[in-house]
């Protein structure tokens, strides 16, 4: 069973994560790794912080002459910032009058509802753990997820669709996402350049006025067999799992699957994809003539492309900032500000490409199951000519 975990607070000295039930024998590419965590840390719109960081995994278990042992995998990523938080954010007692302390609570973040429920006198705490920081220990632990799907030909990769009130149109091939991925730099991670520039104004936009903005990413899972997740069961199912999935992402605010939102407003004779039968190269010959329900049926992949969007809401840091109380006096004051971001959704699509990559390596470890990647792999083989048979 796939497990995994994070910790680690946003200021503190490292961001960690656990990862269990890879199998024995995956290779590890550590650059591959790392390339994950700079495509989070890209994308028009960031804050000064990602100019400090620069993310890397520091692998501490699990992996073993490049290899995969089949035990836990934990990894480490420093955060470069510590050394100038040493004494605001100690482990110890430390120095109270050092502290920085977020008197005011910013709307749209954890902070109120995270100090009420936590006790807390101020959101420091709050923020320090409820704040995206987090994703990049998610992301290494997807990269690991996508070497694993890599090896039984699954890809997973996402693209922007709309930043603010921008948004593209009409369908994006596998082709052309491969094709923004091979890029060095992201800008938006747009594949329409024209669409990808009028994007960049409405950050420009925002830039100048101290405002921020949300958007709408989508993340494409390539070369999936039919058969991942259940309806057998409630908590079983890949739209279920996926939803969930994406939904834990900061700011992300709905998860659609397919053409899920579209499809509630048209006519069924629209929106399900009719079926044929043609020889074809895939897992079978059975062939659909669009792909509408984002390649999930009754919660089991169904061997088209995986495609779930997510919908973010704005950056909630605001360089203006919202109206809010002092925690301490209760008088009005205007909400803190802390260096911030006022676009993330290249950024949030790859920490959700991390998520789906879990999600698609559980079920497929719960459907071929293996200790090594031998085992697994024999498994899928063996799958595969059942469903050519079939
Ligand atoms: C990759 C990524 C980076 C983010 N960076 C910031 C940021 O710099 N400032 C900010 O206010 N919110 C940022 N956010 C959004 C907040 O984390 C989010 O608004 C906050 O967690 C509250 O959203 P929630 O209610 O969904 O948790 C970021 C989100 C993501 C996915």
């Amino acid at each position: 069973m796939l497990r995994y975990f994070t910790a680690g607070e946003s200021h503190g000295e490292a961001l960690v994560a656990f990862l269990s039930g890879i199998p024995a024998g995956l290779e590890i590419d550590q650059d591959f790794v790392d390339r994950e965590l700079w495509r989070r840390q890209q994308g028009y719109g960031r804050g000064g912080r990602m100019k400090i960081e620069s993310d890397s995994a520091h692998i501490l278990s699990g992996v073993r002459h490049g290899k995969t042992i089949g035990s836990p995998i934990s990894l480490e990523i420093a955060n470069k910032d510590w050394k100038n938080w040493q004494e605001a954010l100690p482990v110890g007692t430390g120095d109270s009058a050092k502290h920085k302390r977020v008197a005011s609570p910013r709307p749209g973040h954890a902070d109120l509802a995270g100090a009420l429920k936590y006790n807390f006198p101020e959101a420091r705490y709050v923020l320090e753990r409820a704040s995206a920081r987090e994703s990049a220990a998610r992301v290494a632990i997807g990269a690991i997820a996508k070497l694993f799907l890599r090896i039984l030909g699954i890809e997973v990769l996402s693209h922007v669709i709309t930043v603010g009130s921008v948004t593209l149109n009409g369908s994006v091939t596998w082709e052309n996402i491969s094709a923004l991925h091979k890029r060095d730099e992201i800008l938006l991670n747009c594949t329409d350049s024209e669409i990808e520039q009028r994007m960049k104004e409405e950050v420009d936009k925002v830039l100048r006025t101290g405002d921020s903005l949300g958007g709408v990413f989508e993340v494409v899972a390539h070369s999936v067999p039919p058969g991942l997740g259940t309806y057998a069961q409630w908590d079983e199912r890949l739209d279920a799992l996926l939803a969930a999935a994406v939904m834990s992402l900061q700011a992300v605010k709905a998860v659609e699957i397919g053409s899920g939102v579209a499809a509630a407003f048209a006519a069924g004779s629209t929106v399900h994809d009719e079926i044929g039968y043609a020889a074809k190269s895939g897992f079978t010959s059975f062939s659909r003539p669009h792909n509408n329900a984002g390649g999930i049926e009754g919660g089991i992949s169904n061997g088209e492309e995986i495609r779930v969007r997510g919908y973010l809401k704005p950056i909630s840091t605001l360089r203006r900032p919202l109206q809010s109380v002092d925690f301490s006096t209760r008088e009005p004051v205007k909400a803190a500000y802390e260096r911030s971001d006022v676009c993330v959704v290249p950024a949030a699509g790859v920490a959700a490409e991390a998520m789906v990559a879990l999600t698609l390596a559980r079920c497929a470890l719960e459907k071929f199951g293996g200790d090594s990647m031998a085992e697994t792999v024999r498994n899928f083989a063996g799958y595969r000519e059942q469903l050519k048979k079939f």
